[in-house]
């Protein structure tokens, strides 16, 4: 079976090839039979999601089955004042993705986010809890969820939070690049809890090994993933630098006295019991994850 993932260069894209590609031992010891799979992974040089007639050469060429969508404007504070294009990528593009599924028989798989709440909630976040995107890249990918639904497409949508990675950029690696400052200010009023890509990018390799005939009955149904376990910004960066042994002074700060271009959710820790129970998935811990990330990488 062929399956395209898009978007490979970024976080999730390249903890799914790190699994296929270096990891096929550990991946057959879970069962996954991933030598079963023809995987095109494909990033803006190759594919570019935001060109509709690319998108059908490239499925009709190859005979895709599946697409994962990895690819996204995730740039959030930026996406305030480039909102054409977050908008073109996070919303339009996976209207056009959705379109050639549904048109092609194909399975969508799609990553969005926990930024679609507004983060008034007191206890986490289920799947058909009240949307209200606070910035301009929770309104677009809240978009794209509904073009997705729409569609009437097959497949699941995943909404995941606060995503880090040995790949790519991300906040683990923001707070180890600041490591030698004596001290660092960071916020503790916005709660939440840490993925690491390589546990979602296993999720999803399981799902569509294990729950293909599932996934093929869903039509854009959403499910929410995360690490397990809850913290703030200001938790997670204490840990960070616990595990590396390295002795800095953190300072506690109010979102309010740390402007950013966009609105974040106070509180967006998501209820994941659904995925859990539908995909039989086992999530790690988020301080077991950030180990074992933290001790053979960065
Ligand atoms: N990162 C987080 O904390 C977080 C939290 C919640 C949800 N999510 C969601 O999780 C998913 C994966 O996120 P991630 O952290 O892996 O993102 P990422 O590291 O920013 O990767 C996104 C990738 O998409 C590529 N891309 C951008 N425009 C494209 C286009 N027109 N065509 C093809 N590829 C394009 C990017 O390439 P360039 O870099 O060259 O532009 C990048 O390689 C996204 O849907 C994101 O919204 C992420």
């Amino acid at each position: 079976m062929n399956i395209l993932v898009t978007g490979a260069n970024g976080q999730l894209g390249s903890e799914i090839r790190y699994l296929v590609i270096n990891e096929k031992n550990v991946i057959q010891n879970s069962k996954l039979n991933i030598q079963n799979y023809n995987f095109y992974f494909t990033d803006k040089n190759k594919l570019d999601i935001t060109n509709k007639k690319e998108i059908e050469e490239f499925v009709n060429k190859n005979n895709i089955k599946i697409i994962i969508n990895c690819a996204a404007y995730t740039a959030v504070d930026k996406a305030e004042s480039e909102k054409e294009l977050a908008d073109l990528i996070n919303h339009k593009a996976v209207e056009y993705l959705a379109d050639i599924s549904k048109q092609k028989d194909i399975s969508l798989i799609h990553i969005s986010t926990d930024y679609v709440f507004d983060g008034k909630n007191y206890k986490p976040y289920n799947e058909n809890d009240k949307t209200n995107p606070q910035s301009i890249y929770g309104f677009t990918k809240l978009k794209g969820e509904e073009a997705l639904k729409k569609s009437n497409a097959k497949g699941i949508i995943i909404r995941t939070s606060w995503v880090y990675s040995s790949f790519g950029a991300n906040f683990v690696k923001t707070m180890l690049r600041l490591k030698d400052k004596k001290e660092l200010g960071v916020v503790f009023d916005q709660i939440g809890t840490p993925t690491y890509a390589r546990d979602l990018a296993k999720t999803i390799l399981e799902i569509v090994d294990k729950h293909y005939e599932k996934l093929n009955n869903f039509k854009a149904e959403i499910f929410h993933f995360s690490n397990e376990g809850v913290c703030s910004w200001y938790d997670f960066a204490k840990v960070i630098f616990e595990i590396k042994d390295i002795d800095i002074k953190i300072n506690l700060i109010e979102s309010k006295d740390y402007p950013t271009p966009a609105k974040r959710p106070h509180y967006s820790v998501l209820n994941k019991n659904k995925i859990k129970k539908e995909f039989n998935v086992k999530i790690p811990y988020w301080r077991e994850s950030l180990k074992r990330m933290l001790s053979y990488e960065v």
